[in-house]
């Protein structure tokens, strides 16, 4: 066993407001901002601040509770139907990640099964997000221990890339996919993490690299082209991403660039896994075809830093993520164990709603 850093937690709740890691100062600036009512939640959320889709729902849990307790009328009926609109506001922040849509679903359902004054609503919403928040950080943890089970056996420790960030920062703590790796550096299994940087948003060299630093794993930073040159000199054991929604079908949304990454190593025969809790899986929708796709400013994409890097009457298209056809995925990892995209029905029935 390898001892271990604590992870980060991005969003933690403090007497009366939410404090979250300002995810857009990373690397540069670890910096905090407070948030007190749900319509700077919800800017949070839009603006990325908070990102991640486990986290944007432990987010907006909080932000309902904020939300909740905005609300001054001691009229029961009242307060629903207000409250029904302070989900409509969260949800309107990103399209994409279910657990956002998952989290506000939870919290309504909650407010509507808790008998008593209004007062006592408000009460049990925030017991709510906290265990939302709670149960997010074991979730991830076994999610890790499980991902143990499936990463290949190998003589020598495993190189293990991602895409994106799926750590600590995109969750309520430990992480999806790098829960896996968190798991497998514990256990003495883990070489190296590689960390794709994740164009246009770098999420991968900014919040992963960082997280990996910050608790001494060793990673290698490649530009988002490199990936297939790695698999063919046989420097990647295998894949392992997040996902912002999965299908029932198994296919899998996740960061823009994660599918290319999928086709690139079934060409190796490298293994992809796809790391999530199933409050990320959409069994509503019966194929990836269906999952909204967040189209994001054009800005992220001419913009590095501050500098300009392509000339002014370009166009431009700039989709936030794509979705991997189940085919191409070896296994989900979730914290009830690791199935093959298309088993995943069997979960259903286990899915906290
Ligand atoms: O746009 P982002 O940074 O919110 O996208 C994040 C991802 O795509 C992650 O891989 C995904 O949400 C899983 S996080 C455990």
């Amino acid at each position: 066993m390898t001892a271990q850093k604590s992870p980060v937690s991005p969003i933690t709740w403090l007497d009366n407001r939410v404090l979250l890691i300002d995810q857009n100062q990373l690397p540069k600036e670890y910096s905090t901002v407070e948030i007190s009512s749900s319509q700077d939640m919800a800017e949070a959320i839009k603006t990325m601040i908070v990102r991640g889709a486990p986290a944007i729902g432990v987010a907006a849990a909080y932000g309902m509770y904020l939300g909740a307790r905005e609300i001054e009328t001691g009229d029961r009926t009242e307060f629903l139907a207000k409250l029904e609109q302070v989900g409509e506001l969260l949800r309107s922040t990103r399209p994409t990640a279910v657990n956002l849509f998952w989290a506000i679903s939870r919290m309504l359902k909650t407010a509507n099964q808790t008998s008593g004054s209004v007062e006592q609503v408000q009460k049990t919403l925030l017991e709510m997000a906290k265990t939302i928040q709670a149960e997010d950080v074991q979730t991830c943890k076994d999610i890790g221990d499980k991902g143990l089970e499936v990463l290949p056996a190998t003589p020598e420790k495993l190189n293990l890339l991602t895409h994106c960030n799926a750590g600590a920062l995109a969750t309520a703590g430990y992480g999806t996919a790098l829960g896996v790796f968190r798991s497998a550096w514990r256990e003495g299994r883990l070489g190296r993490v590689f960390a794709d940087e994740t164009r246009p948003r770098l999420q991968g060299a900014k919040l992963t690299t960082w997280e990996c630093v910050q608790e001494g794993i060793p990673v290698t930073l490649i530009a988002d082209n490199m990936a297939a040159h790695c698999m063919k000199l046989g420097m990647i054991h295998a894949v392992v991403v997040g996902a912002d929604r999965i299908a029932a079908n198994g296919d899998a949304a996740n960061k823009i660039g994660t599918y290319s990454l999928a086709i690139v190593a079934k060409a190796h025969n490298v293994p992809f896994f796809v790391a999530a809790p199933l409050s990320t899986i959409d069994f509503e929708l019966s194929d990836g075809s269906q999952i909204p796709i967040e189209e994001r400013d054009s800005v992220e994409m001419y913009q590095v830093g501050t500098t300009r890097i392509c000339p002014e009457g370009v166009e431009f298209y700039n989709p936030a993520f794509d979705v991997t056809p189940a085919a191409l995925i070896s296994g989900i990892i979730t914290e009830h164990g690791t199935v093959a995209p298309g088993d995943l029905k069997q979960f259903q029935a286990k899915q906290l709603v």
